[in-house]
């Protein structure tokens, strides 16, 4: 049976972990404590299979009251293909702690199908929109 939990004490953060530093083309390298305190800050959404464990993750960085920053999706890939990206985020965007929104903001290289059906768009004038990203800051030897 598929469970889909809210619930941060349920979460297996050494799968995350694992996956995020090893297996995502965005947070390769990411520090077990860096994550940990990320996650701790976000809300989170799993994804659960009985006698199987955690499939499937997202979380949303936010103030709870007016915007979201979704980050951090994936499947476990003999998962992939049956729904589970698509229900996770479903989940998390329902949270009660995320209604209201006055902006959700992502961020994918390849995923737009997947976010386009939930009602995400390209951005409108990116020319408001600025950035300061340091990507290597997971691998940088001090
Ligand atoms: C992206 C990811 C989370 C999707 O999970 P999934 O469980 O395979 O996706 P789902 O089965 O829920 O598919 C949801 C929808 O997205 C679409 N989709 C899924 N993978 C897709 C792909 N590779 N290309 C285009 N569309 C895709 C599906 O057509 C599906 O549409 P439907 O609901 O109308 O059937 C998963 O492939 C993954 O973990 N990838 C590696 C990590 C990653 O890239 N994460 C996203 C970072 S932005």
């Amino acid at each position: 049976m598929l469970r889909i939990s809210a619930d941060f004490d349920e979460l297996d953060l050494a799968l995350i972990h694992r996956f995020l530093s090893a297996d995502s083309y965005w947070a390769a390298g990411i520090p077990r404590d860096t994550l940990n305190r990320a996650l701790r800050n976000s809300v989170c959404c799993g994804v659960f299979l009985d006698g199987i464990g955690q499939v499937a993750f997202a979380r949303a960085v936010t103030d709870q009251a007016t915007f979201a920053y979704l980050a951090d999706v994936f499947v476990l890939p003999e998962h992939r293909g049956r729904g589970h990206g698509r229900a996770v985020v479903e989940a998390l965007m329902a949270d009660p702690r995320l209604q209201g929104m006055r902006r959700w903001h992502l961020i994918t290289r390849d995923m737009q199908p997947l976010y386009a059906k939930l009602g995400f768009v390209p951005l409108t004038q990116p020319e408001r929109h600025m950035q300061r990203h340091d990507p290597d800051i997971y691998t940088r030897t001090p």
